[in-house]
């Protein structure tokens, strides 16, 4: 028998990042060989004796996981910059390292936040089913009419890299001017876009479009609420590629179909999928991605060599390149 160190990856992740695993020599593999989720039995059953384990976001890796994979198991390695699907407490307690995936995804993620918000804002969905289904008249002067870019205030919440990125890419549709709010200001994020800090409540309140782009932690759990949404104008835009729980989607829907707000985008929500029955859905203001931010083919290579590359990196006693210091 090997006596390679033992790696379980729980999903089939993109080639680059599976042949950097296969060519390393350095483990053995196995892996679950599929699109869909590994089943919560089966991977209980396979981390058992596990040195290393790569997951993606769908994999709670909380004690019953940790506990099932055993004192074998040193390294954690996610295919994302997330990480609220880890329990941190549990992994620093059992002195498990975790790699994850930030900066490769950055590009991407800004791209798909300013394309949703412009299908948003201007009702690009709505528009193209009208055209499709005989809604399209003839021209009529105030027909799917919707909100512009220039000479508007985009409100960032939770500035990091992404928020950057995303303003940089919204800078050229001659943005007037950008907010944003954090725990505290990131004057030097803030300076590469010209953004003024905000409290909460001001970033609600001026903001045209607001954008989510904080990690879900329990600080930020619901924090686009009522509150938010009462606060902000009747014809402003609240877009969220972040993550699902940083909203509370029964105020999102009463602000929606109440007029409170014009429109929202969302690329996440909870649970993930959303029930094709789910309120959200029944809006014409609202529309929903399944959660695609990252997904480009250059983009989900990147992210998984980059957790093989930590994963192996771990293994080795080495540092990686992106790790959470815990
Ligand atoms: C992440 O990596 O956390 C994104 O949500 C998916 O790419």
């Amino acid at each position: 028998m090997s006596s390679l160190p033992r790696v379980y990856v729980t999903r089939k992740v993109p080639p680059d990042g599976l042949q950097i695993l296969r060519k390393s020599g350095q483990v053995q593999l196995e892996l679950w060989d599929s699109d869909d989720p590994v089943p919560r039995r089966e991977l209980l059953k396979k981390v058992k004796g596990c040195d290393g384990l790569l997951c993606v976001l769908t994999e709670k890796i909380d004690a019953e996981v940790l506990d099932a994979a055993g004192p074998t198991l040193k390294v954690l390695s996610t295919m994302s910059v997330g990480f609220d699907h880890l329990s941190l407490d549990e992994l620093k307690k059992r002195r498990i390292r975790v790699g994850y995936t930030p900066e490769v995804l950055t590009d991407a993620v800004a791209e798909l936040t300013v394309a949703l918000l412009l299908a948003t804002s201007r009702r690009l969905i709505e528009a193209a089913h009208e055209a499709k289904t005989g809604g399209w008249g003839t021209w009529r002067t105030q027909w799917l009419c919707g909100y512009e870019l220039a000479n508007s205030t985009v409100g960032i919440l939770g500035l990091g890299r992404i928020g950057v990125a995303i303003a940089e890419r919204l800078k050229p549709f001659k943005v007037k001017r950008f907010i944003y709010t954090d725990v505290e200001p990131r004057p030097e994020l803030a300076e590469m876009i010209q953004a003024e800090y905000v409290s909460m409540d001001d970033l609600a309140r001026q903001s045209d479009f607001l954008a989510a782009c904080c990690a879900l932690t329990p600080e930020t759990q619901s924090i686009c609420n009522k509150n938010l949404f009462s606060n902000m104008k009747k014809t402003s835009i609240f877009i969220n590629t972040s993550r699902g729980g940083v909203v509370n989607q029964e105020d999102l829907y009463e602000a929606l179909a109440t007029g409170e707000i014009a429109g929202a985008g969302l690329d996440v929500t909870t649970p993930e999928p959303l029930p094709t029955n789910h309120p959200l859905f029944t809006l014409k203001n609202c529309v929903i991605l399944p959660h695609i931010a990252s997904a480009s083919y250059t983009t989900r290579n990147a992210m998984s060599a980059l957790a093989a590359n930590n994963l192996l990196a771990g293994l080795r006693g080495d540092r990686m390149l992106k790790e959470l210091h815990l």
